[in-house]
């Protein structure tokens, strides 16, 4: 996957003069030293990260940890002062006026959270207005404001005034907005924060199902971890200015890394966050011979007869694998297993990890690869709860 935008050794000091609170970060002190010494606050301090084209990045933390200093850095509605900004490879810090207006028009679009509309215009002249500005001819305007509008399910509504649309549908019309310069690369800065919570997930639903087809770099900054998890493929976590964390949704609820970001986690569901892929031994072809496979994580375990089609023929037992292993017998499976997809989520797999069967899982050709044990499945569901409970 190649890299949309990538951020090295970022830096921002609210000051004219940042020279020394910056050889003060350099040297390993922090933005509470900064404040303490120089009277100035510090905004990001040494902020290094890439978003891969098409992914839906998030930007997490506290109030206050820099997040909107990072997305508003990124085009230059705040100064970076020190660090670069590549896009597509390209050095934004290094545009002059001019250029800095065309990626402002044409590659990056930003939503805020309280974006205003123009109240005595119609939603649609809402839409069209950076169009407009950027010297669109009218009907060609028109035309791309309509198809946008209904992207965002708001066609109808095209020829309202803003004032008879609900909070919901004006996010939409600020995300339309930004859909409209056909900018590649988005910067959603809290972009639902101000939404009521069942509107917010049928946004954030609708941000899933527009990434779908219309594959734009996303950068979404949010306070909410659980909509961190929800729509990101990546997150990155900030504290006092500094990136403290950055993985998958996953990796992050697994490793947390620090108390910091274990606060985040805490109260996470993991049996909806994981997948059977992310718990099971993977499984390997230890013997073969006579149309017949053993696939096993290792020659004392149980696993798996095939064919030489790939089609499982049944269980065995670490003996058996053992022995077939060592050449001695062709083995005979035993009875019964069931299999799950390796995408299955584990709260639907818990259910099937009741019986006495062993599990299998399978990819999206129906491929075994690995196997599944009740009791990791139970941990992984549980790791958590134990800090939750500490939690209240
Ligand atoms: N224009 C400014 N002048 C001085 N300090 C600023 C300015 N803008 C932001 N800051 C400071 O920079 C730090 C980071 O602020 P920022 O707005 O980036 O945080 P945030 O993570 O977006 O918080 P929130 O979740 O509340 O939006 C804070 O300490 C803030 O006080
Ligand atoms: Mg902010």
């Amino acid at each position: 996957m190649t890299e949309r935008l990538r951020i090295e050794n970022l830096y921002k000091v609210f000051s004219d003069k940042p020279a020394p609170a910056l050889a003060m970060l350099k040297a390993g002190r922090r933005k509470s030293d900064v404040l303490e010494a120089l009277g100035q606050v510090v905004g990001l301090d040494d902020v290094s990260l890439g978003v891969p084209s098409g992914a839906i990045y998030m930007i997490m933390g506290l109030s206050g940890s820099g997040k909107s200093t990072l997305a508003r850095c990124i085009n230059r509605l705040n100064e970076p002062s020190a660090g670069r900004i590549l896009l597509d490879g390209d050095d934004i810090c290094a545009l002059d006026e001019p250029g800095l207006r065309e990626v402002r028009r044409s590659r990056i679009s930003m939503v805020f959270q309280h974006f205003a509309l123009l109240p005595n215009r119609r939603v649609i002249e809402n839409v069209e207005f950076g169009l407009k500005l950027r010297g669109m001819p009218a009907a060609e305007r028109r035309r791309r404001a309509e198809e946008v509008l209904s992207i965002v399910g708001l066609a109808r509504w095209a020829y309202h005034m803003p004032q008879e649309l609900s909070g919901g549908m004006r996010q939409r019309v600020g995300l339309a907005r930004a859909l409209a310069t056909e900018a590649d690369v988005l910067i959603m800065d809290e972009a639902f924060s101000a939404l009521d919570p069942l509107i917010r997930t049928e946004m954030q639903d609708e941000l899933l199902r527009l990434q779908k087809t219309l594959n734009k770099t996303i950068l979404f900054i949010t306070h909410d971890f659980q909509e961190a998890l929800r729509l990101g493929t990546r997150i990155a976590i900030m504290a006092d200015g500094r990136l403290v964390r950055e993985g998958t949704p996953q990796n992050i609820v697994m490793e947390p890394g620090s108390d910091y970001v274990a606060a985040f986690t805490r109260d996470v569901d993991r049996a909806r966050l994981f997948d059977a892929r992310s718990v099971m031994t993977a499984l390997a072809p230890l013997w073969q011979g006579q149309g017949k496979v053993v696939m096993a994580s290792n020659a004392g375990a149980a696993g798996f007869l095939l064919d030489a089609q790939a089609r499982v023929l049944g269980t065995l037992d670490g003996a058996q694998v053992a022995s077939a292993c060592r050449g001695e017998a062709v083995p005979q499976a035993n009875g019964q297993f069931t299999s799950v997809s390796a995408s299955m989520r584990l709260i639907d797999v818990a259910g099937r990890c009741g019986g006495e069967h062993p599990i299998g899982v399978t990819d999206d050709d129906g491929t075994l690869i690995g196997v599944l044990d009740a009791k990791q499945v139970l941990a992984r569901i549980g790791a958590g709860i134990g800090a939750g409970a500490q939690h209240v």
